[in-house]
């Protein structure tokens, strides 16, 4: 092996993604406007369907976002633009986590709500989901879970374009020898998802935050994610900053004795995303939370859950649960500035899911389709 090779290649590779990740900090210190929907005369509201069970579960999104915002599409105050184009057959055969039409026609939206993408295993193809969050700057992942007969009510802010995520694809590796990746935390990065965070905390009237990493380890990325979110919680009065190294956090999410203390996290992103489905896997399963993108200027919403090939595989896709993309449609809703409607679909997932639980469910225990489902849903929007 032609070590020098190697080591001059990767040389050149690191210091064009240090330049890159510099001018990213720049851009990110640039005011890049907030988007405000009370004076949008229309907001358009773009629809992927995605891959696997991706297009079954958005398609009961549609149903119920044309019944939710029927007077809204008439009066044209919103629009539901369908976006084809975003499968994992169209984005291999171009090549492109996101093909160039497609990136184009999302950032024509205000707001997007998207079935799960495949991410191919390997290879240099990045994550649809990444590309998107990178190219829309969606920074902060904000994903509830609640357990009401525990008086469980969390919140994850997960930073959601850093971390492991933001190079992922651009590792270095010395086949058969050595392969390396990289983790990046920015001051400016962490400094906007902690002030989401503590914004939040502060409006929801919660007076505890943990801020949850492995600073013992990941010494100069968690170090400083830690650092800097502790700094931004004294701007704060009241509210409380404790931080968690991330395994027994994992480990006090599943002790019942204590869970229900916690209020908000605060993560940096592969964390986030971990700690998350075990959070909604307690909650009732990864197919019952939705997940908010958000940026300054755009928003995506999402389910939580991946495409479940598995379940695609095994005949049983007409059986997914949409509560996770309607969970999305709510968040959604509400972002865009329509609180009631957010709050009766709020009302109506609540029914379906927790009171009348034993009633209809989905998923693998077959009880009723996808579409049955999203019925059952529609029915209770006005209870
Ligand atoms: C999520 C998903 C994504 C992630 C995948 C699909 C890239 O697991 O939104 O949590 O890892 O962020
Ligand atoms: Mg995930």
């Amino acid at each position: 092996m032609d070590k020098e090779k190697y080591i001059k290649q990767a040389a050149a590779d690191f210091e064009q993604v240090l330049r890159e990740q510099l001018n990213r900090v720049d851009r990110m210190k640039e005011d890049a406007g907030q988007a405000d929907f009370a004076n949008m005369e229309r907001i358009v509201i773009g629809l992927l369907g995605g891959d696997g069970i991706g297009p079954i579960i958005m398609k009961e999104a549609k149903v119920l976002l044309n019944e939710i915002f029927t007077e809204e599409i008439k009066t044209g105050k919103i629009e539901l633009r369908e976006i084809e184009g975003l499968t994992i057959e169209n984005r291999l055969a171009k090549n492109q986590p996101v093909p160039n039409d497609v990136l184009e026609a999302i950032k024509a939206c205000n707001v997007i709500l998207k079935g799960p993408t495949t991410t191919p295993k390997g290879g240099s193809m990045e994550s649809a989901n990444v590309t998107l969050r990178r190219e829309l700057d969606l920074y902060a992942n904000i994903r509830p879970v609640t357990i009401p007969s525990e008086n469980i009510d969390w919140m994850f802010f997960r930073e959601n374009t850093e971390g492991e995520y933001v190079l992922g694809s651009r590792g270095i590796e010395i086949p058969g020898t050595l392969a390396m990746d990289f983790k990046v935390t920015t001051e400016p990065g962490t400094e906007r998802i902690a002030r989401a965070a503590f914004n939040y905390a502060k409006s929801a009237n919660k007076n505890h935050v943990s801020i949850v990493t492995k600073a013992n380890i990941m010494k100069k990325t968690d170090g400083n994610f830690s650092k800097i979110c502790n700094k931004i919680a004294e701007e704060y009065e009241g509210i409380k900053a404790e931080d968690y190294y991330i395994d027994i956090m994992t480990a006090n999410l599943v002790n019942k004795d204590i869970r229900s203390k916690f209020q908000v996290f605060l993560l940096p992103n592969l964390y986030g995303d971990i700690i998350t489905d075990e959070a909604a896997e307690l909650q009732g399963g990864v197919g019952t939370a939705g997940s908010a993108n958000l940026g300054d200027k755009y928003a995506m919403f999402e389910a939580i859950h991946g495409s479940a090939p598995k379940m695609v595989e095994a005949g049983l896709s007409s059986y997914a649960n949409p509560s996770s993309i309607f969970k999305a449609c709510e968040m959604m809703i509400r972002h865009i500035g329509f609180k009631e409607k957010a709050d009766v679909l709020d009302r109506a997932l609540k029914i379906c899911n927790e009171e009348e639980k034993a009633v209809i469910v989905t998923g693998d225990q077959r009880g009723a389709t996808c579409e049955e489902f999203g019925a059952y849903v529609l029915s209770k929007l006005n209870n």
